[in-house]
């Protein structure tokens, strides 16, 4: 459920009429609702009550610090993989008890912003980065708290770029030499092994590879505790697909997602965490785009945006689907027509679908694409020089804009010319 609804014919994000959005800050754009990013919180909130956990929200979904902040306001924590990342945390408000560092390559620096600004634990993916961090610890006088992320090899059964729990994917060690890689973390001076890791992909549809993945790291757990490792907490991922095409079959809900890990690993005693980012972001934003032109090519018609692949290129990317809707509601019974909807870049690649049927339409009508607030905004580049689109955050009847349009100025001066350039044109 979300808070994108048509009154009176007109899409609204909570009670602020979408085409007001527009007109005060200009096409194309991406808002999300403080409702639905509430609700999806406290989804998953909800659905691990009664076992000790924290949702720690993957920010790389949706980073911008509006949505952060509110994040942080409603108790979650939060997980980064980057330095960037985790300075946007503590901007936000985090503190450092509440970050978790993951991601396959953490260089020196960033540990040490880390270990110096406090951190939750690092989900440490390999044993030279094991290695790394035991030595940067050491030499700040701490000891870095961490997790082992193993990789369970199950099948996610998800899109082959955002799987990450296969045995021939870059993530974690393998499950089988668990308890050597452990047996190394524990004997190295400046880490402390507190729990394990797993994350086997994004936009899980199916909750079969999470029950398998669990159920490995609950016999894990009892493993390590017999090997002497005190084993108290565990990161759980994969995160929960959400409906992009609200026509197929809705995916599992939060609450059956916490019925798995109960199951599975309820009974350990262990803390629990998770790292949604796309469920919580995702049908919690839409891209506004307008229309600049409808074009009548050979045996197809093609519907031209003001929004192409570089504000949102999951499509061509992944070939992902988005909901796209008129801004203004068809009358009941308008007849659909199959149309390619792109974007103005110069490439073919720049198309958002092939032959959707939409209702008609003329230049300067409003589109939404739904289902755009995680892996939207912050996947945006600046491609063909088209600025990053602005970001706005509706709350009932408010709205603000969280980050605006740059000038062109401000995007051809972050470039400089060389000295032995200076003066030949
Ligand atoms: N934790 C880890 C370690 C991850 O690798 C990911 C996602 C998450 C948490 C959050 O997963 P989520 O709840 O969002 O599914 N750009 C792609 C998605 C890449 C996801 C990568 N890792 C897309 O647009 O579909």
């Amino acid at each position: 459920m979300d808070h994108f609804l048509y009154r009176d014919g007109i899409l609204h994000a909570e009670d602020v009429a979408i085409p007001e959005i527009a007109a005060a800050v200009g096409t194309p754009f991406y808002v999300y609702s403080t409702a639905t990013l509430t609700r999806h919180f406290r989804l998953f909130d909800e659905a691990l009550a009664g076992l000790d956990h924290l949702v720690c929200y993957a920010m790389k979904a949706n980073s911008n610090q509006a949505v952060l902040r509110l994040m942080a306001s409603l108790g979650a924590g939060v997980d980064v993989v980057s330095g960037g990342e985790y300075r946007r945390a503590k901007a936000a408000g985090f503190t450092g008890d509440r970050i978790v560092f993951s991601g396959v390559g953490k260089t020196a620096e960033e540990m040490e912003l880390s270990l110096t600004g406090g951190i939750r634990q690092f989900n440490v993916e390999s044993e030279p980065e094991m290695e790394l961090l035991s030595e940067v610890a050491s030499r700040l006088g701490v000891v870095a708290p961490i997790t082992i992320r193993v990789n369970p090899d199950v099948d996610a059964k998800t899109h082959e770029k955002i799987a990450t729990g296969k045995s021939e994917n870059k993530f974690g060690i393998p499950i089988s030499r668990a308890r050597e890689v452990y047996a190394h973390a524990a004997s190295l001076p400046g880490l402390e092994v507190i729990g394990i890791d797993v994350h086997i992909g994004s936009q899980l549809t199916d909750l079969e590879p999470f029950e398998l993945a669990y159920t490995k790291v609950a016999e894990l757990t009892r493993e390590l505790r017999v090997d002497g490792h005190d084993i108290r907490r565990l990161d759980l991922g994969g995160g929960l697909g959400i409906p992009y095409e609200r026509s197929n079959k809705a995916p599992p809900l939060p609450m059956e997602y916490g019925e798995v890990i109960k199951r599975t690993v309820g009974d350990l005693g262990c803390e629990i965490e998770i790292e949604p980012g796309r469920l919580i972001a995702g049908n919690s934003g839409i891209l506004v785009s307008s229309v600049i032109y409808v074009k009548s090519g050979e045996g197809r018609d093609f519907l031209i945006l003001d929004a192409a692949m570089n504000d949102l290129i999951r499509p061509a990317m992944y070939g992902a689907w988005h909901d796209i809707v008129p801004v203004k509601e068809a009358p009941a019974g308008t007849e659909l027509h199959p149309i390619d909807v792109v974007g103005p870049v110069c490439e073919t690649g720049d198309t958002f679908t092939r032959q959707r049927p939409l209702p008609p339409m003329v230049s300067g009508d409003l589109v939404a694409f739904r289902s755009a607030g995680a892996y939207g905004a912050v996947m945006a580049s600046e491609y063909n020089t088209r600025p990053l689109i602005p970001e706005v955050l509706v709350h009932g009847h408010q709205f603000a804009v969280i980050r605006s349009r740059p000038t062109f100025d401000e995007i051809i001066n972050r470039d400089t010319i060389p000295q032995w350039l200076e003066g030949s044109a």
